[in-house]
């Protein structure tokens, strides 16, 4: 019976798809195309903590959705992400603000963050389940084409 060992050709080899591997995850890892948006290191810290907000806020919106509490998910749309949301930091120093730090594109795709959400809760609010959950995914898209679009650092 021929036993599946390794010769020194086998190591060779092993070595060789081994140095490939690193070549080629290095070459995904360094190609980081997304726009880059210097914020002030104030607004770059209250961006930070909006996001982790945002994670929250649409963690409680699919765990009401998914119980069925469609109204209640509205309500927190609206309030945490929808256009209620926004001017949440306008009482911070200017440099602690992120948005008028950003470039208008990605400002704008902020905005439409803002709209998808309060479409959402206005279904959502209204008993409209149907129209809500057809609606839901422009939440996470808008997270995902901003995130897939620009970067801070
Ligand atoms: C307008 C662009 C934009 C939108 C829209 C956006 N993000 Fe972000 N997000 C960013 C940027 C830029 C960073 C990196 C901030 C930094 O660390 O400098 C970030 C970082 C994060 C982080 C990491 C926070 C940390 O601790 O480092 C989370 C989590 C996050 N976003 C969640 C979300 C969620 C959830 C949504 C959608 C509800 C969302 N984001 C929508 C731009 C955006």
């Amino acid at each position: 019976m021929k036993h599946f060992y390794f010769n020194r050709r086998g190591f060779a080899r092993l070595g060789i798809i081994g140095a490939s591997c690193l070549l080629i995850s290095h070459a995904v890892l360094a190609e980081d195309t997304r726009q880059r948006a210097t914020l002030p290191p104030a607004a770059q810290e209250s961006l930070r903590q909006e996001m982790l907000d945002n994670l929250l806020a649409i963690n409680e919106i699919l765990t009401l959705v998914a119980a069925d509490k469609i109204k209640d998910a509205g309500d927190v749309a609206e309030q945490k992400l929808g256009l209620s949301a926004q001017g949440k930091n306008r009482s911070l120093p200017f440099e602690a603000r992120p948005g008028p730090h950003m470039p208008p594109d990605m400002h704008a795709l902020g905005m439409d963050g803002h709209k998808a959400a309060s479409e959402f809760a206005k279904a959502a609010r209204a008993g409209e389940r149907d129209r809500a959950l057809t609606l839901l995914p422009n939440l996470t898209s808008a997270c995902v084409g901003c995130h897939y679009s620009w970067r801070t650092r």
